[in-house]
């Protein structure tokens, strides 16, 4: 098939049955908005988007590896029904026999350092900002009591210097009242927990993080009770909250949304809005497959008889809650915004000196495929009076941000030059490759061993009132034998790769484009030998973003 815009078709007729075969997919893909009210979703799936034999193969195969553990796993089982609850931490690893999530962090998951590092190396690496002066402290937090904690904890710098030098750093999880306000229930009737914390960090000499102070609540007024490390197990226990707070925030926000709905909207656009032929589909359509599928067997979903999805029930909140969460994160995403050096500005987290893989990392795919794209634009385009010109790409853009079509704030409504087309298609490029690879690929690792990262605490949290909180107490906050669902899941969805990025059907392009593909492939190459000699000089390997291991699309 030879690629061409549209408006280089000649033949009135090759016109017409492009016109047709467009007509044809719109009424295929149609949108609605019945999940969230700002999420638009594919109606229906077509046939098309279903994964072949191979891909189910893979899956399959990933899943054998379970069975070596499946003995283990019913023995539990089976002392769990009789009445024998999860005692131990180690009690939470399910498959004794198969991969691990992460077996070091049985261990250290409890450690301040440990607790650093999954800011920067963990599932949801794009919550931390640094506290400056642009942006203080949130205001529900008493700027006077972070001040006299900074000076207790860390003894090298004072506080003023070191909010100048940007070395403090805040999480801050406000959004998630929701789901605190409107909690679920699962399990017989048992309730689920979550608070909104403040989370304050400082970033030490050595460059990792150390989590500093913990305020549980958006207390008003600024009068909250905040935590320390001098707490003892309170402290432990703040730690874990914020670790709950931080997986909901990971899928409700970063994840589902930000990723997997947003890349439902650019592909609805694609499959409704490009002809096959336009040699912008044939870019764009490796990274577009399995997606939909992908979101539409998400057990977010109600099921036929209107009850929520199995996976929707183990996070904090109550269905409706949960949906109205990931409904503002979609109202809060800004696509232009999210572009990676502008998320890195706007979170201040710039300073050199952080030990920040995800950044360092990030900054060398999102050149490489800024530049892949670019000069793939150079292929299609002779000028910008080119792209203006294309009406096919103009209808892509306006499918993707319209209201009554994808609804994606801050998607450019037209293209009139090149430069904004490639950043454009660099990014999505980016955000179904490098970005999901960071925010998906962890969750055996982190999530997965359920201690380290719950999704609801199944006791109350502290009130503030309390001066110590029990070992037995801790251990309740866990859920029960439900964890061995999360860490089935988390596995199944982390342990296979269908694709890989920097894959094209070659017998699609033309040679001059053909060229350009090839020399992303060696930058590739290159960036991983990049990544490989930064990971030797690291304290912690961080291999989400090596190009051997990223998939070339949203593919699970
Ligand atoms: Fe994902």
């Amino acid at each position: 098939m030879i690629n061409q815009l549209p408006q280089d078709e000649t033949i009135s007729r090759t016109s017409h049955q492009r016109r047709a075969y467009l007509q044809r997919m719109q009424a295929k893909y149609q949108y609605t908005y019945a999940y969230a009210e700002t999420i638009a979703i594919a109606r229906h799936l077509p046939w098309r988007e279903f994964p072949g034999l191979r891909y189910w193969f893979l899956a399959a195969l990933n899943l054998a590896r379970l069975i070596p553990s499946l003995p283990a796993l019913l023995l539990a089982f089976s002392r769990y029904l009789l009445g024998r609850p999860l005692l131990t931490y180690r009690d939470y690893v399910f498959f004794p026999r198969s991969p691990q999530p992460n077996p070091q962090l049985i261990e250290t998951f409890q450690q301040d350092s440990e607790f650093g590092l999954q800011r920067v190396i963990g599932v949801n690496p794009v919550a931390l900002r640094a506290a400056t002066l642009r942006q203080p402290m949130p205001q529900s937090l008493a700027t006077q009591s972070i001040e006299r904690i900074f000076a207790e904890q860390v003894h090298e710098i004072d506080y003023a210097s070191a909010i100048a030098g940007k070395r403090v750093y805040v999480l801050d999880y406000a959004a998630l009242a929701i789901l605190q306000d409107n909690p679920g229930f699962i399990d017989g009737g048992q309730k689920q927990h979550v608070t909104t914390p403040i989370v304050v960090l400082f970033q030490q000499g050595d460059g990792t993080l150390r989590p500093i102070a913990i305020q549980l609540d958006q207390a008003k007024g600024g009068n909250g009770r905040i935590y320390t490390a001098s707490d003892g197990d309170l402290w432990r226990v703040a730690k874990a909250l914020a670790q709950i707070a931080d997986g909901n925030h990971h899928i409700l926000y970063t994840h589902a949304v930000r990723i997997h709905y947003v890349m439902e909207a650019v592909i609805m656009a694609s499959r409704r809005q490009l002809h096959r032929s336009h040699p912008l589909y044939a870019l764009l359509d490796p990274h577009l497959q399995f997606t939909l599928n992908v979101n539409h067997q998400h057990t977010f979903l109600k099921n036929r008889k209107g009850q929520p999805g199995r996976f929707g029930e183990i996070f904090a909140g109550d269905y409706d809650a949960t949906m109205q969460c990931m409904a503002d994160a979609m109202t809060s995403f800004n696509f232009a915004g999210s572009a990676f050096p502008r998320d890195i500005a706007a979170r201040e987290v710039d300073n050199p000196d952080l030990f920040y893989p995800y950044r360092d990392d990030g900054m060398l795919l999102w050149d490489a495929i800024q530049e892949f794209a670019a000069r793939y634009i150079d292929t299609c385009y002779r000028s910008d009076n080119d792209v203006a010109l294309d009406h096919e790409i103009n209808a892509w853009a306006y499918d993707i941000g319209a209201q009554d079509r994808g609804r994606i704030r801050g998607f450019p409504n037209q293209f009139l030059t090149r430069t904004a087309l490639a950043e454009t298609i660099g990014h999505i490029i980016f955000l179904c490759t490098a970005h999901h690879s960071c925010i998906h690929f962890n969750q055996y690792s982190y999530p997965g061993f359920v201690p380290n990262m719950p999704y609801a605490s199944y006791v109350a949290p502290p009130s503030g009132h309390e001066t110590s909180f029990d070992a037995g107490t801790a251990q309740k906050m866990l859920p029960a034998f439900r964890a061995a669902y999360t860490q089935t899941w988390t596995y199944y969805l982390t342990n296979f790769r269908v694709n890989r990025i920097g894959e094209y059907p070659l017998q699609r392009f033309d040679p001059e484009a053909r060229a350009v593909i090839g020399r992303f492939g060696d930058r590739l190459r290159a960036i991983e030998g990049l990544i490989e000699r930064r990971n030797r000089e690291r304290v912690v390997r961080y291999e989400r973003m090596l190009p051997s291991s990223i998939p070339n699309s949203v593919s699970v």
